[in-house]
This record gives structure tokens, sequence and C-alpha cells, in this order.
């Protein structure tokens, strides 16, 4: 490992927004550790082993696998200088009709399980004293729309903690920021109705469509040295969502 050297582990790294961050990242030379349940072909040939990378199996819903993902980490850098949890799934119901079993486990995925992620993460980067972790939440944690009740609570869940964190891990040199993106053109984003998408559009200042490249535009903002006085902020991407 050399001084120049810099490694960056994402979640949810096979597809959608997760797949262009770690794009981005090797593209700025950084060695990516991927962290998947199934990697993508797309992403196996992204990341030749012989580059320095690594496919770590994960699956949030397994609190064993988190552990051995930051095991496998652990093993592949002794520094880790940005830590992105883009992992996440989504699900909206009205709030008579939200069975607790189905937020529990949202909960799981989008909150609890990255938290975990983030406690064995972030003591590589308190021994080196420095570090920077990105949270992708959620406009939905910031609104109150209908049918958001477990998806949109998982995201504050996880925004307050970034916001948290950061004022814990800030002594010890680690920035913690959120990106609370509106829709983005990805396989979750293609669940929603056109109706509802319609309905945005109408709340949306700007036209066009949030894409994955736009959400890894700003994790490498916040990765790098120009956000360096930066921590605790949740950042919209949301074409100027009013409401
Ligand atoms: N797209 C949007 O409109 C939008 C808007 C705001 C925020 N976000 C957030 O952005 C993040 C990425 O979303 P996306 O749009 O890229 O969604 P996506 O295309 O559906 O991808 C979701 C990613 O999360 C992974 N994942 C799901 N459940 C997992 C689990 N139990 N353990 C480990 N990984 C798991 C998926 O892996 P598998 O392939 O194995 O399922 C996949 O890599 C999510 O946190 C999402 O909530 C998305």
């Amino acid at each position: 490992m050399s001084e120049t050297e810099t490694f960056a582990v994402v979640t949810g790294a096979n597809r959608g927004i997760g797949l262009a961050i770690t794009r981005r990242l090797v593209a700025e030379g950084y060695r990516v550790a991927a962290c998947a349940r199934q990697p993508s072909d797309a992403l196996a040939e992204l990341l030749p082993e012989a580059a320095g990378h690594v496919i770590v199996p994960l699956d949030l819903r397994r609190d064993e696998t988190i552990s051995e993902a930051a095991r496998a980490v652990m093993k592949w850098s002794k520094r880790i200088d940005a830590l992105v949890n883009c992992a996440g799934v989504a699900s909206g119901s009205l709030f008579a009709m939200t069975r607790m079993d189905e937020m529990r486990d949202l909960f799981q995925v989008n909150t609890f399980g990255p938290l975990l992620f983030t406690q064995y993460i972030s003591r590589i980067m308190t021994r080196n004293r420095a570090g920077s972790i990105v949270n992708i939440g959620s406009t939905a944690g910031l609104l109150a729309d209908p049918g958001t009740l477990a998806y949109g609570g998982s995201k504050a869940a996880l925004m307050h903690a970034t916001r948290v964190l950061a004022t814990e891990l800030g002594p010890s040199g680690i920035r913690v920021n959120a990106i609370a993106p509106a829709v983005v053109e990805t396989d979750m984003a293609a669940q929603m109705d056109d109706a509802a998408r319609a309905a945005l559009d109408t709340r949306s200042a700007l036209p066009g469509r949030i894409q994955p490249d736009d959400v890894a535009d700003l994790v490498m903002f916040l990765v790098s040295a120009r956000s360096a006085k930066m921590t605790g902020q949740v950042l919209r991407l949301d074409r100027g969502l009013m409401s």
C-alpha cells in the first residue's frame, strides 16, 4: 500500500446508483471493495482483482454477512479513505396497510445494516484518523408524502444518524455526509407508476431526469478534499422539489 493509493468501499455496487459510483471511483484511481449480494457481470468486468479491487459478498438482511464483509475489507486494506452506503430497498404503502414485518425489513436493509457495517469500517478509519462516509438517503425521508412511512422513515433515520456520526467521529478526522436524491433513473424508480412521476414533475423546479451519474458526481465531491471542511450535511439532489 503506497501513500498515494486511495481505498473505497461501496455497498449495492452491482447495479443502479452503486454501480455508477463504483465506476467513477475506479476512473478516479481508487481501489474499490465492491459489496454486493450477487456481483453482476458489469461489476466483475469493472473490477479485476489484479488491479487491486475486490468484490465482497454482503447481504444487509443478515448481520453475520455484515461482520464477514467487514473482516474481508479489513484483510484487503488497513486504510479506508471512503465508505459509500448505497444499498437499499424501497416499498410504499399507506400507514393503515403497513405491515410491521415489512417495515422492520426496510429498516434492517436501509438503516440498521448500514449502521452496523459503518461501525466496523469506521474503526479502520479511526485508526488512520481520516475518512469520508457518504450515506445515500432520500427526499422521501425529508418530506411526508402518503405511503412513505416505512421507506421514508428508514431513510430519515439514516440521515439523522449521518449528523450524529459526524459529531461523534469528527474529532477522529472522519467526515460523514448524506445525499438525499429524489427519483433517480434506476430499477428502483421503474417501480413508480406514471401518475406518481408526473405529480413529482409538477412539484420540481427543474425539468429532466436525475441519472445515477449525477449522484456519483456528488459522491466524488464528498469523498474528495474539496469538501474537507464539510460534515454532517444532507445534500438534496432533487431538481428543486418544492415540498
Ligand atoms: N432510484 C431512486 O429513485 C432513488 C431515490 C432516492 C434514493 N435512492 C437510494 O439510492 C440507493 C441505490 O438505489 P438504486 O436506485 O440504485 O436502486 P436499485 O437499482 O434497486 O439497486 C439497489 C441496490 O441495493 C442492493 N440491495 C438491496 N437489498 C440488499 C440487501 N439486503 N443487501 C445488500 N444489498 C442490497 C441491490 O443489490 P441486489 O442487486 O442484490 O438486489 C442493489 O445493488 C438506495 O439506497 C435507494 O434507497 C434511490
